[in-house]
């Protein structure tokens, strides 16, 4: 693997460290983030170019808060700690973490010393700072400088570059500090010395090197969804090893308006990739005749999709023999499950490991090291259409748990006719990249009376359900401006006979979910 060497981020258990090792590849530094638990013999292994001890939610005086080894600090490995990371260094390194019992939380001013030392030499003299601590550092260990303090941290920064050793009391990683990017580049560039050369064209020439080596001249299987992760996976792919790879679309009708369009059409005229369409709509919607219950439309998808992505791959292999098959898994997946080892657990139908022994394929899984910015950003520099790169996030069992109650086709097209108008409009307000997702909901079972010109009308309500969020662990609703929701509305309504009523959903999650099923 030519993976460059990575920065090592050491979780404490913060939901910080992703967002950390994010930021540190938004630096164009390759990194990974590693469990505190992971002994340190095991760290250096990986042959680090720096450690950064991430936040965590203990206080160091806990029972059982997790340590710092401090043969972590004697192998020469440049280090930066972070809230939890920056007391336990402290206190590692033979400074002294005071309780306090006060906690200094938000935003907060900090005051940085007059020559601001090599960490902060970007900031200005009264930054603010997103703080969430309550112990703080009251003394710096030996042979280090402070060089900045706020109200309720004496000690807020301190540095001894010339070890490569340095820390802070804030997070440097939230958008919530403004500078927090410079401080990141000051511990990368200059103390630790990082080169900064993860960048999409390295990703690129990396990852086709190692499919090349890895799969040589055998014959590859992508199971497309229409969503980025999978679109993006095949063309790098495609691009390493060009006809050996074969896609199989199967559309199951439960896909928005133009979308199985784009796939068929876009992304293979983008691409070149060898396509083969199943047409599976009347099959699905065969299967999910009269069903209202939302896990059970789930497990019928489920079910279908292995079905009928099976016959495919069998005609496939019998045509070219298939040894490998390509999954879009990511590196949120990979840590999710265990930090790198094992297999990912892939959500959903998209999940094609239950194929039958005799269709076992060896996985390709060349996102595998990627954040989902990264994908995005890969996916245009391969030339992908954009409609596809910057899609939202879509649920593999589509519309069908977008329409509450059973689904048909009238019914499905009422919905693809009401979302297509709200994306239309989200788009031309120049919003897409304001919510994370926009979900359009139709109530199929509702019906309640409305008036149109002269006559009484007894139509559907759609739920508009626009949310804010950075994972989709915890949403908000999106604030979109009245004109836009209006438009929207007005729009629906008069062009979606079915429908005479358009409401926005005001729930957060939690304690609402973003989809409702
Ligand atoms: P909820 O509704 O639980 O959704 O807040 C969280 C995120 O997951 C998506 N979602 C799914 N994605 N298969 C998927 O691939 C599914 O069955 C599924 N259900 C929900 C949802 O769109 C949101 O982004």
């Amino acid at each position: 693997m030519t993976t460059p060497r990575p920065v090592l981020v050491v979780d404490f258990g913060a939901q910080y460290a992703q967002l950390i090792a994010r930021r540190v590849r938004e630096a164009d530094v390759y990194s990974e983030i590693v469990p505190h638990t992971m002994p340190v013999s095991e760290m250096l292994a990986r042959d680090p170019v720096a450690l950064i001890l991430s936040g965590g939610p203990s206080s160091v005086y806990d029972d059982g808060a997790p340590q710092v080894d401090p043969a972590l600090f004697e192998a020469g490995v440049p280090t930066f700690g972070i809230c939890y990371g920056f007391q336990a260094m402290a206190r590692a390194l033979g400074g002294e973490v005071a309780r306090t019992g006060l906690r200094e939380f938000g935003g907060t001013p900090l005051r940085v010393s007059g020559d601001r030392g090599v960490l902060l030499r970007d900031l200005p003299a009264a930054p603010s700072v997103w703080m969430s601590h309550g112990d703080a550092v009251s003394t710096a260990p030996d042979g280090f400088t402070v060089t900045a303090s706020s109200p309720g941290a004496p000690v807020a920064a301190f540095e001894a570059p010339e070890r490569g050793f340095a820390g802070v009391q804030f997070h440097p990683e939230v958008a919530h500090t403004p500078n927090g990017q410079d401080v990141l580049r000051r511990f990368l560039y200059d103390i630790a010395k990082a080169e900064p050369t993860w960048n999409t064209g390295n990703i690129i020439d990396d990852q086709v090197a190692v499919i090349r080596e890895r799969v040589g001249d055998a014959q590859v299987l992508c199971a497309l969804s229409g969503g980025v992760d999978s679109a993006v996976a095949a063309a790098l792919v495609h691009r390493a090893i060009g006809d050996q790879l074969t896609c199989v679309f199967v559309d199951h009708g439960l896909l928005r308006a133009g979308e199985a369009e784009q796939v068929e059409k876009d992304y293979v005229s983008a691409t070149g990739i060898r396509l083969k369409v199943v047409d599976a709509e009347d099959r699905f919607l065969g299967a999910l005749k009269d069903v209202s219950d939302p896990e059970q439309k789930r497990k019928i998808i489920g079910r279908e999709f292995i079905r009928v992505f099976e016959e495919a791959a069998r005609e496939v292999d019998a045509e070219r023999h298939i040894e490998f098959l390509v999954q879009g898994t990511l590196y949120p997946d990979v840590v999710e499950s265990g930090g790198g080892t094992g297999t990912a657990n892939i959500k959903s139908h998209h999940n094609v490991g239950g194929l039958p022994d005799d269709l076992k394929f060896q996985l390709v899984e060349p996102l595998r090291t990627l954040f989902k910015d990264e994908v995005r950003a890969l996916g245009a520099a391969l030339g992908l259409p954009e409609e596809i790169v910057m899609r939202h996030p879509f649920p593999g069992p589509g519309l069908a748990i977008r329409i509450i109650g059973a689904v048909d086709r009238e019914r499905l097209d009422v919905l693809r006719a009401a979302d297509k108008i709200a994306r239309e409009e989200l788009t031309a307000a120049g919003l897409d990249r304001d919510v994370w997702q926009f979900p359009v909901v139709l109530l199929a079972d509702v019906r309640s009376v409305g008036v149109q010109g002269d006559g009484r009308t007894y139509g559907h309500p759609v739920v508009l359900r626009p949310v804010s969020s950075d994972d989709a662990m915890t949403a908000d609703w999106s604030r979109l401006p009245y004109d836009v929701i209006a438009r929207i509305s007005t729009r629906i309504t008069n062009e979606v006979s079915e429908v005479n009523r358009v409401v926005l959903d005001v729930t957060s999650k939690p304690p609402g979910t973003i989809e409702w099923e």
